[in-house]
């Protein structure tokens, strides 16, 4: 009888949301009844029905259920949305960033089979990292390969705005994103954190950080939620804990910068395998955008005054800061693979000729 009575009111309550065109709320309680259900019939007929309806993965088109989220003074877009996100080049990343990346699309493109299995995919992730190291651009790739939009919210602009709206702004894109098929990207999210020290605002900011908890801990398994930061310190250790998943993007080292120059300077020189060696020595250190910076600098400077890359490339060379290894390395490969004379190498890297000759002497012999 009790069964029958619960039976009744699950039903009732499936009546409601769907009566009121909640279609969000519906999936997930189909979702939480093909996961409770003892009959395993009724389950994977639901799994099945919910592998196939229609997606709603179009933010901009005409007949979206919600409208797009503005800031409710300044009627400001509060979202950049990139419907098919563009990569300016592949990204490089490490091996261990890479297989998490891949794994957390295959969740999707595996989905039906997870939800059989009673699992949900990851849908909450964190990318930490310094500037430059690929975060927004691997959202971009993400959202690329799972064939979805990607909505960016920037966090810093929205808690520039008065605090008192933010909160609300913040619940209106959140909602907005959950009700279409999306990578919700929240860049910045340490301006959250930031704004901590501002006495006076502190109750609207925990106001902020629970809606932000809430909702990552109701984000629907059909939604991804993203958020970048580049100062991971800064963040509640609750909000932390949140995430299913945190990824950790670094500056490059010298083998990752090697690939990355060679891609961004394919077909510009004869002599890109050298070069990418050497500046990838001297570039150590930097991140991923500001080597392709120096790197485009330069080739907008050989484009102005038509002279070979070669020629401009030795600019790149500060090697002020690098250890006396790291400058014979830059030396004797200069030397050895042709692209300037033992005296020039001199010149460009301060290590003494008579060195330089010692090393590609030992070269010639072990050779
Ligand atoms: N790992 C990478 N592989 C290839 N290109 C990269 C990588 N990281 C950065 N870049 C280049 O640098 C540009 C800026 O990177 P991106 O915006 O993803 O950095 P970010 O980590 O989000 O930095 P920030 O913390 O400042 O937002 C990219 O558009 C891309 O051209
Ligand atoms: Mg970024």
């Amino acid at each position: 009888m009790a069964g029958d009575k619960n039976y009744n009111k699950e039903f009732v309550h499936l009546a409601r949301i769907a009566l009121s065109g909640r279609q969000q709320d519906v999936q997930l309680f189909l979702q939480r009844i093909a996961k409770r259900a003892a009959d395993s019939e009724l389950s994977s007929a639901l799994v099945e029905l919910l592998r196939k309806q229609p997606t709603r993965s179009s933010p901009l088109r005409r007949t979206a259920e919600a409208a797009l989220p503005v800031d409710t003074d300044s009627r400001f877009q509060l979202l950049r949305i990139e419907e098919h996100p563009d990569l300016p080049h592949e990204p490089v990343y490490t091996e261990v960033v890479s297989k998490t990346l891949g794994r957390i699309v295959d969740e999707r493109k595996h989905l039906s089979s997870l939800l059989e299995a009673q699992l949900e995919p990851t849908k909450t992730i964190l990318f930490t990292g310094p500037p430059g190291v690929g975060k927004t651009l691997a959202a971009r790739w993400m959202a690329r390969e799972m064939g979805r939009p990607l909505l960016i919210l920037d966090l810093s602009a929205v808690m520039s705005s008065y605090l008192g709206r933010t909160g609300a702004n913040l619940r209106h894109v959140l909602d907005y994103a959950k009700s279409i098929d999306c990578i919700l990207l929240l860049d910045e999210l340490d301006a959250i954190a930031k704004r901590r020290d501002d006495s006076g605002e502190i109750g609207e900011l925990k106001r902020l950080v629970t809606v932000l908890l809430q909702q990552l801990d109701d984000w629907p398994s059909s939604g991804v939620l993203v958020a970048a930061t580049n100062h991971a310190e800064l963040l509640d250790p609750a909000v932390w804990r949140r995430f299913d998943e945190i990824v950790e993007f670094d500056l490059p080292h010298r083998e990752a910068a090697k690939v990355f120059i060679q891609s961004i300077i394919k077909n510009t020189s004869s002599k890109i395998d050298d070069w990418a060696d050497i500046l990838s020595i001297a570039l150590e250190d930097c991140s991923y955008s500001d080597i392709e910076r120096k790197i485009n600098g330069v080739r907008r400077a050989a484009a102005i005054n038509g002279k070979n890359l070669d020629d401009h490339f030795p600019s790149l060379l500060r090697l002020d800061e690098k250890t006396k290894q790291d400058k014979i390395d830059v030396a004797v490969q200069l030397v050895s693979s042709g692209l300037v004379t033992q005296r020039r190498a001199h010149e460009l890297t301060g290590v003494a000729r008579d060195t330089i000759r010692e090393r590609l002497k030992g070269i010639e012999n072990s050779g």
